[in-house]
């Protein structure tokens, strides 16, 4: 059989799942037999992750159960704490998360296929690994989960060391909701490689976590909100991105590759970030450098439909809610490692993924 090339595996399809479809052409995002946005609105974390592992949404008494298993598993082991303390103050926060991730890797998480113990355990640590490194960046003394809140508030409890406000926690549940899925994306891809080899889902997700920490995929909002700052005012929005086409540049928080109109995730956050936002001139800013954007992409890029993407408002509703640039990309791991886990346990019976390279060097002689 003819090998076929397709660099960076475009129109490639290299799975069947049940847990989303992303439809590309029409702006649509189904997980599970239900509309992300609609989840988005009307559900909560807890609820969309039971849908997505379990593959219904959950009674009253399948969520409370949910939620206890989750509560019962965030705190950290002692080691990973100390070795968290050990990692050198400049290292970024998802190296860190990455390396507390890995650490939890230990005999409770070894068994193949993974459980759906392991996948809660592990969805209830990541939130206390982020929160706990921040904390100790921030110096001040990490507080503990605390179990009358649910993942979300608690979350937000632990990065502020105070209760959250009700309105903060509902428009980060809706992030978190949104982001939790999204396909065969950079990230859940590389997981799913590591799974394909039934390695074991520590291993799986850390290297999920390397591949979303990269600024063309999970590392995008914070280098939205930079290029915000740096365009600094709205007349300078067009001269500035126009330079950083010309000097054939990336628009960060625009582009994807499979969206080919407005990425829904996008609108849905950006519906949150302007009620959250009201008159500040941070989000006016960021609106009218979206407008700014998109028209000059159709001028430079005019083969190529370039839609803003979910990072764009991701950044503004971070932002909106109080979280700080270096929190952007370990919260998108918070939510999405609801996803990577329900593809590695989906994956945990499938076929190596092993695809082939042409070689283009030179033959010895
Ligand atoms: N700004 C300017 N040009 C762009 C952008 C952009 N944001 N995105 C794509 N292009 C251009 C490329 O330069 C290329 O042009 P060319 O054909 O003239 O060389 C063309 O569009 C196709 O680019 P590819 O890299 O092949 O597109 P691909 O679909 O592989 O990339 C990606 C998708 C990585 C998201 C890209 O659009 C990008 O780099 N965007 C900016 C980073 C970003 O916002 N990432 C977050 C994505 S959402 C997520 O991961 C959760």
């Amino acid at each position: 059989m003819e090998n076929i090339i397709s660099l960076g595996l475009e129109h490639v399809v290299v799975a069947q799942t049940d847990l989303s479809l992303v439809d590309g052409q029409n702006g649509l995002l189904v997980y599970r037999n239900h509309w992300a946005r609609d989840l988005a609105i009307n559900h909560t974390f807890e609820e969309v992750a039971h849908l997505l592992w379990y593959g219904h949404l959950p009674s009253a008494a399948e969520l409370k159960a949910l939620q206890d298993k989750l509560v019962a598993q965030r705190e950290l082991p002692a080691f990973v704490k100390t070795a968290l303390d050990a990692i050198p103050a400049d290292t970024d926060m998802m190296s860190a998360l990455r390396t507390g991730v890995s650490l939890l890797g230990t005999e409770a998480f070894a068994a193949w296929p993974p459980t759906l113990e392991q996948v809660i355990s592990l969805t209830a640590k990541v939130p206390t690994i982020v929160a706990y490194r921040y904390a100790r960046l921030e110096g001040r003394e990490p507080v503990n989960p605390r179990a009358d809140l649910d993942h979300t508030a608690n979350y937000l409890y632990m990065l502020k060391g105070e209760v959250p406000q009700a309105a903060h926690v509902r428009a980060l549940d809706a992030y978190l909701i949104l982001t939790q899925e999204h396909g065969l994306n950079a990230s859940t891809f590389a997981g799913r490689v590591v799974a394909s080899t039934r390695s074991d889902l520590i291993s799986s997700v850390t290297a999920a976590i390397g591949a979303l920490k990269g600024p063309l995929h999970g590392g995008a909002p914070s280098e939205v909100t930079e290029m915000i700052e740096a365009i600094g005012s709205k007349e300078n929005a067009e001269p500035w991105m126009r330079a950083k086409l010309e000097a054939g540049e990336r628009l960060m928080g625009f582009g994807h590759r499979v969206y080919r109109t407005y990425d829904p995730r996008a609108k849905a956050l950006s519906t949150i970030s302007s009620e959250l936002a009201g008159d500040d001139p941070w989000f006016a800013l960021a609106v009218h450098v979206e407008e700014v954007g998109l028209r000059l992409l159709k001028e430079y890029k005019p083969n190529r439909p370039l839609n803003t993407n979910v990072e764009f408002y991701a950044a503004a509703v971070m932002r909106a809610i109080g979280l700080p640039d270096a929190l952007f990309t370990p919260s998108f791991a918070v939510s999405r490692t609801v996803g990577w886990c329900a593809h590695i346990l989906e994956a945990a019976s499938g076929r190596i993924i092993r695809p082939q390279s042409t070689y283009t060097g030179v033959m010895p002689e």
